[in-house]
């Protein structure tokens, strides 16, 4: 169903239909998007630039947590100073991100390396949630401790693990081995490669030929 919807969005929203009710090849907004001469790299770019703004924030929030940098410095000066930049990061970076998922939401969304992006997204979701309302709760007691408690120092580590991933499976997206091109058995089974073809084909007797 999710493929399908996705299919519409990719293959018939903004889409020429000629006078047989077909649709017109490569005239959807999507498939502008993906043809565009330059914006779909600008938007990537900009992903690219905003992810290092978001990510390098992080990571600086992250060592000082693990008692690794900036040790005489309170956590809540560290993470104060550079949570506008994170925020601001991580806004463009979703922004953008949904923008090139707007350019081949089908073929993203049966992508072996997108799914596990997503995964780890939701991960790095459930872990800032765990600090905020958990670890975070008692800071005023270790705010200026050299070395932050364990429970800190785990959410911490988890956070580099997880966004690492995230940007590591972002940069395998572009691979041919991930899509269903010409899957091997596992990323058609994670990627749900037969629902892909199936849909495709469904696109396929709609679209003018
Ligand atoms: C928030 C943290 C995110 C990080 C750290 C991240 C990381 C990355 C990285 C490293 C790349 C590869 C860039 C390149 O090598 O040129 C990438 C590309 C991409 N990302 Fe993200 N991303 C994030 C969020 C998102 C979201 C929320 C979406 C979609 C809803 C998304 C969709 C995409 C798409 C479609 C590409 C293009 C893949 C291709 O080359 O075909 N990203 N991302």
């Amino acid at each position: 169903m999710i493929s399908e919807w996705l299919a519409g969005l990719q293959y018939r929203l903004g889409a020429t239909i000629d006078t047989a009710g077909h649709i017109v090849p490569d005239t959807s907004w999507s498939a502008r998007l993906q043809g565009s001469d330059r914006l779909w790299m600008l938007i990537e770019g900009t992903h690219v630039l905003s992810l290092m703004l978001f990510a390098g924030t992080i990571l600086f929030v992250d060592l000082r947590l693990l008692g690794a940098v900036l040790r005489s410095v309170p956590v809540s000066r560290v993470a104060g100073s550079l949570l506008p930049w994170t925020v601001a990061g991580f806004l463009v970076t979703v922004t953008t991100g949904s923008a090139l998922f707007f350019s081949d939401p089908l073929e993203y969304f049966h992508n072996f390396a997108f799914r596990l992006k997503a995964l780890f997204l939701l991960g790095a979701a459930v872990n800032i949630f765990w600090f905020h309302f958990r670890v975070q709760a008692n800071r005023p007691q270790w705010d200026g401790a050299e070395v932050p408690p364990r429970a800190a120092r785990i959410s911490a580590a988890t956070s580099l693990a997880v966004w690492f991933a995230v940007i590591v499976a972002g940069r395998y997206m572009a691979y041919d081995w991930v899509k269903c091109m010409n899957p091997g058995a596992l990323v058609s089974e994670i990627a749900q490669c037969s629902t892909y073809d199936a849909t495709l084909a469904e696109i396929d007797a709609e679209t003018a030929q």
